[in-house]
């Protein structure tokens, strides 16, 4: 039995903060703990009423000054697009055919695919954050590369090999039989297996047939403990196609919906353009739109609407991401940065303490994980972030002149990545420190 006392400024969400004074939202403790054995939380709160449970043998790290935080959680990304971040002058359609085609095409070479895994994942620790939902390349060897470096970290992560057979080269496509084949196995190889969870991926319904997406919604109906993930209203361009392809289709959401898609284990990238008969459509399925502000952003696809989404009659279930590569940064923190001026963009604000509980408890919330992380309740993983508001000089005098926890958020927020950072826990192990060690 291992057993680590951590201690800090614990600060964890009980609930969606309403406004910036909404103390009831959270749980914050200026000399906090969280007690952690084998992999798990058993204790969280005062540091004196914790370190009495503890057993004579705990190992303990004091992270005083810093804040102990669920870790962050990343919604949408893709691994094998590290090398496609700060590719020039694009849009989505000639941003996929002239730089992230060409560069998953790579990922056939199994070596390849375990050497970007690899390094994607200590990114990402390096950043704080601890989950995330990852799209694989068509490959079915990077879905196995991906799951194997996860698994070895022991990270509670989401992801599945993408589904894609027409509308790009030749050497990016599998077949509707073969890609539910591939599909399949991995999640009958990987879903489950320790902390590693499976999610069915036809990447966009331009890139799938018909016939492929049937396939997509048979396995979503045969595994529906599984996520499933897409894109789904990003560009403007990118919707003409679609309903070129699909004439059928009212709109883009019920292209998926026809296939049998929308539901609440199902993750939507993106959701800029939605009509409100498609916002409805998610709200009724409990369907997840997924806001990546720093892609949508550089790639000029507009902007998300998260307050209107957030507060109409139906509302949206909302996770937030990075996108990487069409996001420009591995860090949840500039990712809410960047959300804020998008949000600010739409007439609107996002609350420092909103900010923290989505990319925490309500990311966890949007992936229906928050039994197992997100929080620092008992029972928990043990996946914590400890982060420094003076990691730099310029956030050491700002430091200064803050008042409130509030304002400590948002400073972190603005200024802050991965130098805020101080170390990451993972199943109750350090992971970023290791790493720089
Ligand atoms: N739509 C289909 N594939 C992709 C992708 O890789 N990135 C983004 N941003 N949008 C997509
Ligand atoms: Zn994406």
């Amino acid at each position: 039995m291992t057993e680590t006392l951590i201690r800090g400024r614990t600060l964890a969400f009980l609930r969606e903060p309403l406004e910036a004074g909404d103390g009831a939202a959270y749980d914050y403790v200026e000399d906090g703990a969280v007690l952690m054995r084998d992999g798990k939380i058993v204790d969280t709160g005062a540091y004196g009423d914790v370190r009495a449970k503890a057993g004579p043998d705990v190992a303990e790290i004091d992270h005083r000054p810093h804040l102990v935080l669920p870790g962050f959680i990343d919604a949408h990304l893709h691994f094998p697009q590290m090398q496609v971040i700060a590719s020039y002058g694009a849009e989505l359609l000639d941003w996929l055919d002239n730089y992230t085609f060409p560069e998953e095409t790579k990922f056939r070479d199994s070596q390849h695919g375990r050497r970007i895994a690899r390094l994607f994942l200590d990114e990402v620790i390096r950043h704080g954050t601890t989950t995330v939902a990852a799209y694989c390349s068509v490959h079915k060897a990077s879905a196995e590369a991906f799951f194997e470096e996860s698994h070895a970290r022991d990270m509670l992560n989401i992801a599945g090999k993408v589904m894609m057979d027409r509308n790009a080269p030749a050497a990016l496509t599998d077949t509707p039989p073969s890609g539910y084949d591939d599909s399949k196995a991995l999640i009958a190889e990987w879903h489950g297996r320790g902390r590693q969870l499976y999610a069915i991926t036809p990447r966009f319904a331009i890139t799938s047939s018909p016939e492929q997406m049937e396939m997509a919604g048979a396995l979503v109906a045969e595994h529906p403990d599984c996520h499933m993930q897409t894109h789904l209203s990003e560009n403007l361009a990118e919707i003409e196609w679609t309903a070129e392809l699909y004439p059928q289709a009212k709109d883009y959401t019920d292209v998926y919906a026809h296939y049998g898609l929308l539901g609440p284990k199902s993750l939507f990238g993106h959701c800029i353009h939605l009509s409100e008969r498609e916002a409805d459509a998610m709200s009724e399925t409990g369907s997840v739109a997924v806001f990546c502000p720093t892609s949508n952003l550089f790639l000029g696809s507009g902007l998300f609407d998260y307050q209107r989404y957030r507060s109409r009659a139906k509302p949206l279930r909302i996770a937030a991401a990075t996108d990487v590569g069409g996001g420009t940064n591995y860090s949840m923190l500039r990712t809410m940065d960047e959300g804020y001026k998008v949000i600010a963009l739409n007439g609107r604000k996002l609350n420092p303490l909103a900010s923290f509980w989505q990319i925490t408890r309500g990311n966890a919330e949007a992936l229906s994980i928050a039994d197992r992380v997100g929080t620092l309740e008992a029972g928990s993983d043990a996946d914590l972030v400890v982060i420094d508001a003076s990691a730099t000089p310029a956030m050491r005098l700002r430091m200064e002149t803050v008042e409130t926890l509030s304002e400590e958020l948002f400073l972190l927020q603005t200024l802050g990545d991965d130098r805020a950072v101080k170390e990451v826990y993972i199943a109750g192990r350090a992971a970023k420190s290791r790493m720089d060690s």
